[in-house]
C-alpha cells in the first residue's frame, strides 16, 4: 500500500493505493477560494495553507495510516515552498514509520493518470492491459504545462509537442482575466462559451504550419487584448459568450490540430488526456473525436483526477517504471528536496 502526498502548488492531497484493489481513499483540500482574491496562487499563502491543511487530512488517515508501506510525495515540478511542506511530511513520517519515501515528478504523474481508470477496472490484468495500449500518446494540459508526450512499449517517456510560451490552462486563465472573470477562469470561459458562436470572433492560432509541433498560446491572449481595447464595457458583457466560445475555440482547435499531426506520424495504439484542462467538456470531446477517427482509443482521466490530486502521485509511484520502488529509497533523514 501506497500513501501519497501532493502539495505542489495549491491543492493539499493524500491518498491510499492498493495494487490489488486501485485507490482505497483521496482526501483533497483545495485553496482556490483563498487565492480568488488575489487572482492567481500566492506562493507563501499556499504553503501556509499546507502547512495547516496536511496535517488535518493526515488526521483523517489515521485508521489507514498502519496499511502503508511506502510514502510517495510530489518532488516538482511545483511552487518550491508548497512542495517542502508535502516532502518534509513525507520524510518525517517515513522516518517515524521506519518507510521508504519515493519521489514522485508531477508531470510524470499526470501523464499517468488516465491509466488508473484501467487500473481499476481490473486490478490482476493492469499489465496487460496497458500493454495493449503502448506506444501512448498522452496530451498533458494543466496550468503550468502544455505537453504531447510518447509513452513506449518499456514506459519510456518522449516529449514529442509542447508549448513555446503558455501553458494552455495558462492562456484560459489570462484570458478570463482579460475578461473580467475570477481566478482560475477556465471553467468559467467554457461556461460562458456554451452559448456562443465561434464564428464571431477569429482569433489566431498559435503555430499553425501542420509540420511544425510547437505550440504557442500567448499571441492568442494578446489578440484577445487588442480586441477588447475596441469594445466598450457593455459590449464586452453583451458579446461574453461569443469572444468565450472565439477564445476556447482558438485553444482547442491548436491542440486538436498537434494531436492529429503526431498521431498523423504513427506508430501510436492509444491516446491520453489529462491535466486540469482536460476537465473541459469540448476538449475531452474533439480530442476523443481525433483519436476515434484514426482508430485509436482514448483514454481520458477521471475528473477528480484532472487537477492536482495524490492519487494520481500514488498510481504513478506504483506504475510508472521511471519510478521503481526502492530505486528512490535512502534514508529518509538524508534527503532534499531535489534528492526525494
Ligand atoms: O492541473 P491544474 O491544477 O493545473 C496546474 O495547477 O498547473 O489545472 C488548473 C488549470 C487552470 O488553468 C484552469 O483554468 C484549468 O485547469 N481548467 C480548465 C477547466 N477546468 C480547469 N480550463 C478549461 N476548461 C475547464 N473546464
Amino acid at each position: 500500500m501506497i500513501l501519497a502526498i501532493e502539495s505542489s502548488c495549491d491543492e493539499s492531497a493524500l491518498a491510499l493505493f492498493d495494487p490489488a484493489r486501485g485507490l482505497v481513499r483521496e482526501l483533497i483540500s483545495s485553496q482556490a477560494a483563498e487565492h480568488e482574491k488575489y487572482g492567481g496562487v500566492v506562493p507563501e499563502l499556499a504553503s501556509r495553507m499546507h502547512l495547516s491543511a496536511l496535517p488535518l487530512l493526515l488526521a483523517d488517515f489515521r485508521d489507514e495510516l498502519a496499511q502503508a508501506k511506502t510514502i510517495a510525495v510530489t518532488r516538482g515540478p511545483g511552487l518550491l515552498p508548497c512542495l517542502s511542506m508535502g516532502v518534509t511530511l513525507a520524510r518525517s513520517l517515513a522516518l517515524a514509520r521506519g518507510l521508504p519515501v519515493v519521489g514522485v515528478n508531477h508531470l510524470r504523474a499526470h501523464v499517468h493518470s488516465p491509466f488508473i481508470a484501467v487500473h481499476a477496472q481490473d486490478p490482476a490484468g493492469f499489465a496487460a492491459a496497458r500493454a495493449a495500449l503502448l506506444p501512448h500518446l498522452a496530451i498533458v494540459v494543466s496550468g503550468g504545462n502544455t505537453l504531447l508526450v510518447r509513452v513506449d512499449e518499456r514506459l519510456r517517456l518522449t516529449v514529442v509537442a509542447r508549448t513555446v510560451d503558455d501553458a494552455a490552462g495558462e492562456a484560459f486563465d489570462k484570458g478570463a482575466k482579460l475578461l473580467g472573470l475570477p481566478y482560475p477562469g477556465g471553467a468559467l470561459i467554457e461556461k460562458h462559451a456554451q452559448q456562443g458562436d465561434v464564428r464571431k470572433f477569429v482569433f489566431p492560432r498559435g503555430i499553425p504550419e501542420k509540420a511544425d509541433l510547437r505550440l504557442s498560446f500567448s499571441g492568442l491572449k494578446t489578440a484577445l487584448r487588442y480586441q477588447l481595447e475596441k469594445m466598450s464595457d457593455a459590449e464586452v458583457a453583451a458579446a461574453m459568450p461569443d469572444l468565450c466560445a472565439g477564445y476556447q475555440h482558438a485553444i482547442i482547435e491548436q491542440l486538436v490540430a498537434k494531436a492529429g499531426a503526431v498521431l498523423d506520424l504513427g506508430g501510436y495504439r492509444s491516446v491520453g488526456l489529462s491535466g486540469g484542462v482536460a476537465n473541459n467538456r469540448t476538449l475531452r470531446a474533439r480530442l476523443t473525436d481525433a483519436a476515434l477517427r484514426r482508430g485509436l482509443p482514448m483514454r481520458v482521466a477521471e475528473p477528480k483526477h484532472c487537477g492536482d490530486n495524490a492519487g494520481m502521485i500514488a498510481f504513478a509511484a506504483w506504475a510508472d517504471v521511471g519510478l521503481p520502488l526502492g530505486a528512490a529509497v535512502a534514508p529518509a533523514a538524508s534527503l532534499t528536496v531535489d534528492q526525494v
